[in-house]
């Protein structure tokens, strides 16, 4: 498989496990709680911010959006679209060395979205996908960078979004479109998105809660033969009888008469068919729906032209197409978010949003880590009030700004509802938000040591992250963690079990031993120190680790 080199590859590769992991710190005056929680708003550089988040979402996110810089090389919008921003360049400067001065822009957008990428996959569900914005630009850059990580097999699609914009410009070809590209995890694992395309009219025989098709067919793959119908077998209508039409087929034999929707005496028809076997298991089943190959329910209905059809509950309609229309524009957005109040160029169109997550089903985390405006908080506020769905998000922004004035100002708005400089009231979608930033000091020191403020908590994150690579979902108050693999991880820290004990109950005793919660399999046991002898460790079939030294992430 071809791949992308570039000037600064072989320094930013590796880079991700450089990073170290900092915590979370709420804010809580800028934060817009709600009663069910989860979603989060983090101001901070999103290479450090995401290394934050691993330990408790790794692995929990169905969708990813997120629309980069799309280094177009202009300068002076609200925020900085060239990689050229003092934050970026300075990360250059200390990751790629010397070398990241001479780097054209090409190379520092390479360099800038590798490790944020590959942060980015550790986060996806094995069902979950990312769709990434683009424009021309880096538009080939960036499948490059996709295909390596994710691999062809893992391609879905680049969607061609029609921007529907202002595109009057001098330009020989002008160009109103720009790119969606979409990777999923694991291809085999992503579903039929349970959304029609909405330029798809109501009419559409797509939208139809059920998919009908005749099953006469007559060609060299379906010779004729008969089927024989008995009575009592379903109708497409109430009374009547059925009329052959002359060289029509099926042909059938005798009167066959429709009473109350069924066949009230058995008739034989000759024809070509497909689906003669299912259809012969329906008629064995008492008319009762089957299921297909694909599980779908299926049953069969007799018309009155004599053709039989094969019906089929349409589970979750599903039309996804390659392009995008009708999604508004990033110049109607903008006058959008000036009625709430918040000012922000080339926001995307809400709606498009709504669009892309809506394919990842109602039950979904989604991470936009390049947040701008919030349009990914909005919409999935939006998306859940209208289909009742219990999407969570997480938004990252780096310039604190715009994260703390536009990002959480329009997403409190959105949930709150707020008034449009007409007077006109808007009433909020509910929903909340964590507002966090990330803690100066990373949660290992330089010799490695923990931080004297850490939680047990929040350790507890670290060492499950460590120990499963998944992220951690307990409520951290035991000190025994979960069970993965068979194997259950505990971690004794800060005094999890009660002062009484030497250091606070970090060090693992007998008597410690005998108050963990039980588990009939192997342990693992996290703690300052161990008293346990060799042959004990044995009996008891754990295994011992150090903290901090063995929390190797
Ligand atoms: C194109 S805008 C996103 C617009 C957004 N989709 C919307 O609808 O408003 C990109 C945003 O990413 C932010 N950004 C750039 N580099 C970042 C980084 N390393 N970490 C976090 N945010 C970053 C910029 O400040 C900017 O607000």
């Amino acid at each position: 498989m071809p791949t992308l080199n570039w000037i600064g590859k072989e320094a930013v590769i590796r880079h991700h496990k450089e990073v170290p992991f900092r915590l979370l710190e709420t804010d809580e005056k800028l934060s817009h709680r709600d009663e069910d929680g989860g979603n989060l708003i983090v101001q901070g550089d999103n290479l450090h911010a995401l290394k934050a988040l691993l330990p408790r979402y790794a692995g929990k996110v169905k969708c990813i959006y997120i629309d980069p810089p799309y280094n177009t090389g202009k300068e002076g919008w609200v925020y900085n679209d060239n990689v050229n921003s003092p934050e970026i360049r300075q990360w250059l400067e200390k990751t790629v060395g010397k070398e990241g001065e001479d780097l054209s822009r090409h190379d520092k957008w390479l360099c800038m979205m590798y490790p944020r990428l590959v942060l980015l996959k550790e986060f996806l569900s094995e069902d979950g996908a990312i769709f990434v914005s683009i424009d021309d630009n880096e538009l080939q850059s960036l499948i490059f960078l996709l295909t390596e990580l994710f691999s062809t097999k893992n391609y879905l699609a680049t969607f061609a979004w029609k921007t529907d914009g202002n595109f009057d410009n001098q330009a020989k070809i002008k160009v109103n479109h720009e790119y969606i590209v979409a990777f999923a995890r694991n291809s085999d694992r992503f579903e039929h998105p349970p959304v029609v395309d909405p330029s798809i009219p109501d009419s559409s025989k797509l939208k139809r809660p059920e998919i009908r098709n005749t099953i006469v067919k007559n060609g060299p793959k379906n010779p004729i033969s008969n089927i024989r119908l008995p009575a009592g077998f379903p109708a497409g209508f109430a009374e009547g009888e059925l009329s052959e039409a002359e060289g029509d087929w099926p042909k059938f034999s005798g009167r066959a008469q429709i009473e109350e929707g069924t066949l009230s005496t058995e008739v034989v028809l000759s024809s070509g068919w497909s689906s003669k076997r299912l259809l012969e298991k329906f008629i064995e089943n008492k008319f009762n729906p089957i299921r297909d190959s694909k599980n779908q329910e299926t049953r069969f209905e007799l018309m009155q032209s004599g053709t039989i059809e094969i019906v089929k509950v349409r589970d979750k309609p599903s039309h996804v197409v390659s392009t995008l229309g009708g999604f508004s524009s990033t110049q109607n957005m903008s006058a959008r978010l000036k009625a709430m109040g918040i000012s922000f160029d080339y926001p995307k169109p809400v709606e498009l949003i709504q669009y892309l997550i809506s394919m990842m089903g109602e039950e979904c985390l989604v991470l936009d880590s390049f947040a701008g405006s919030g349009t990914t908080g909005q919409a999935v506020l939006k998306q859940n009030a209208e289909d009742g769905g219990n999407r969570k998000f997480i938004l990252v922004e780096m310039d604190e700004g715009i994260s703390r004035d536009i990002t959480a100002e329009r997403v409190r708005r959105a949930a709150k509802g707020y008034t449009t400089p007409k007077g006109k009231s808007v009433e909020g979608l509910g929903g909340g938000f964590s507002y966090c930033r990330l803690s100066e000091e990373p949660l290992f020191d330089e010799f490695g040591a923990i931080r004297e403020d850490v939680t047990f908590a929040q350790l507890a994150e670290f060492v499950w992250f460590a120990e499963t690579g998944t992220g951690y979902t307990g409520k951290g108050d035991s000190p025994l963690l979960g069970v993965h693999g068979g194997r259950a991880v505990y971690l004794l820290f800060n005094g999890i079990l009660g002062d009484r004990r030497p250091n606070g109950g970090n060090i693992l005793t007998k008597p410690i031993l005998d108050e963990l919660p039980a588990h009939d399999g192997n342990r693992i046991i996290y703690a300052a120190a161990s008293r346990l002898g060799e042959a004990t460790l044995q009996r008891e079939r754990i295994t011992f680790k150090q903290t901090p030294y063995a929390i190797e992430v």
